[in-house]
């Protein structure tokens, strides 16, 4: 490892070289192949007495090489991974559109008690009534806050919960006779990239909303793409411009009107809850991320929860499993066949009920929040994005002009032209000043984009002290300070990657070094 031109040395990682190569706390890691040692491991089991072979000489009989650890060094390879690690819990954290929130410690507690972290799916719901109470409670808020009729709680993230919302769409048209001519799916160009996916993974055509140059979808551009083909819109509102649409209840009206329904990706939530209930403005089904609007954990692949509400056209479509109340007591449908005429006929969408863990949380965040504190988290998350949005419109480019925001701001790289600067040298050299950057080149509509989310739970002198930052940034990059950000990160662990060669050679296998030669006697 010594030598890698990508580890922070020299005199931006400071004067002071150190034999090690760490610097006091901040401590370097090789890899555990690196470390580990095959002779080495952490349990000391015996050999098992009068052991017979079963797999008729298939057994392996070469150790496998996988490096071992004693436990301490395992611990300690671990929490100095952690270390390296930028989390919610280490700072204010920007990323538009993936929404890192804090996540309460009551919700964590509440989330750890045994009788919902230590239930088992396949256990009798005799004894899991208390999970399954609330799960029914959870979902009875999702319906109220979005003032649906059906909830689908089991999708595991939001994309998984726009497949479940799409394949109740698809249902109900095939229900309806239509699956043959109805094929096309309506999908502006601002939206995640997951949207079109999902309609192109159950056989829909994908037509395009273009975007416009104030960042909304206009009413007039989806009436011009409707006819008998169309099954659905995909729209997300608030979208990821940030900006409610303002069309939005004249765009579901000429949806229906067609006959379409209306998937709203509900993935922004968030900025709403207690201001507007999708129900009302015409939705038919929306995705909610668990982990963006009711604080459950974000981040390192999961776990997520994506529930997806349905209005009263879909709700026959929903997927089984779910909760149900007969006789006073908690009980699952489980199989289409037992839920009464109203399952969706593509079944399940997961094997299990999806993730209790989140659900848990979501609802601690609900009833710890109340109905007014949901309400102020949603006006504090469109304040906290609005401060950011005032405090740098002079120095940085507003792509839709200087309008207000929902809770995420979205800047262009206009501001950065001529200073041979780019978007990704300032998402650098924010990491040099301790910040994770903000999501970068998202939305596709907007050159350079910068998408910046603060959250509600941020204060004013966190918001000041990231928008001094960016501030001092701006200001660098005006002033003809390149290197500033085209050499940056310069203070983390691991200089620039060429992140090119990164994805095109994608190293997913660690191949051990050839020996070194032994010194001749
Ligand atoms: C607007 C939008 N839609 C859908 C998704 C997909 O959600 P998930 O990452 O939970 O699958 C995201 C995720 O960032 C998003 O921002």
């Amino acid at each position: 490892m010594q030598g890698d031109a990508s580890r922070a040395t020299g005199s931006a990682g400071g004067n002071h070289p150190t034999f090690t190569g760490n610097k006091a706390l901040a401590q370097i890691e090789p890899l555990l192949f690196e470390i580990g040692r095959y002779d080495t491991t952490g349990v000391d089991i015996d050999e098992p007495e009068d052991f017979q072979p079963r797999l008729g000489g298939l057994e392996r009989r070469e150790p496998i090489g996988l490096p071992g650890l004693s436990e301490p060094e395992t611990m300690r390879h671990y929490v100095r991974l952690s270390q390296q690690n930028y989390g919610i819990d280490t700072g204010l954290f920007p990323l538009g559109s993936c929404t890192m929130k804090h996540n309460a410690r009551l919700n964590e507690r509440v989330a750890r008690l045994p009788g919902f972290s230590d239930v088992h799916p396949l256990q009798p719901v005799s004894t899991v009534q208390g999970a399954l109470e609330l799960m029914n409670e959870l979902g009875r808020y999702l319906v109220t806050l979005t003032n649906m009729t059906a909830v689908a709680l089991s999708p595991k993230a939001g994309a998984h919960g726009e497949l479940c919302g799409m394949m109740a769409i698809k249902a109900a048209i095939e229900a309806r006779g239509e699956g043959a001519t109805r094929n096309v799916v309506l999908v502006p160009d601002s939206a995640h990239g997951t949207n079109p996916a999902t309609a192109a993974l159950i056989g829909f055509k994908v037509k395009p909303v273009p975007a416009r140059e104030d960042g909304w979808v206009h009413v007039e551009d989806v009436k011009e793409r409707l006819g008998p083909d169309v099954a659905a819109i995909m729209l997300t509102n608030p979208n990821t411009c940030g900006l409610f649409e303002p069309q939005v209840a004249e765009i579901a009206k000429a949806i229906h009107d067609a006959g379409a329904y209306f998937y709203c990706d509900g993935a922004n939530f968030n900025a709403i809850v207690g201001k507007a209930k999708p129900g009302d403005l015409g939705v038919d089904a929306m995705h909610i991320n668990l982990h963006k609007t009711f604080s459950t954990p974000h981040g390192g692949g999961g776990p997520g929860s994506g529930p997806v509400v349905l209005s009263e056209r879909l709700a026959p479509f929903a997927p089984v499993p779910f909760v149900r109340v007969k006789d006073g007591e908690f009980e699952l449908v489980e199989h289409n066949d037992e839920a009464g005429g109203s399952a969706a006929p593509f079944g399940r969408m997961t094997a299990f009920h999806g993730q209790m863990g989140m659900y848990v949380r979501a609802l601690s965040f609900m009833l710890s929040h109340g109905s007014d504190g949901m309400k102020q988290a949603s006006e504090d998350a469109v304040l906290n994005a609005n401060y950011i949005r005032a405090g740098l419109a002079d120095l940085m480019s507003l792509p839709f002009g200087d309008k207000p925001c929902m809770h995420e701001v979205l800047f262009d790289d206009a501001w950065l032209k001529d200073t041979g600067v780019t978007t990704l040298d300032v998402a650098k050299a924010m990491i040099d000043e301790g910040y994770h950057p903000m999501t970068m080149y998202f939305p596709l509509v907007v050159h350079g984009a910068m998408l910046i989310e603060p959250t509600e739970s941020e204060s004013k002198a966190s918001l000041d002290l990231f928008v001094a930052t960016l501030r001092d940034l701006a200001m660098s990059a005006k002033k003809g300070d390149k290197e500033r950000f085209t050499g940056a990160p310069y203070h983390a662990p691991r200089r620039r990657l060429d992140e090119t060669r990164a994805a095109r050679n994608p190293v997913l296998k660690w191949t051990p070094p050839a020996p070194v030669a032994e010194a001749a006697e």
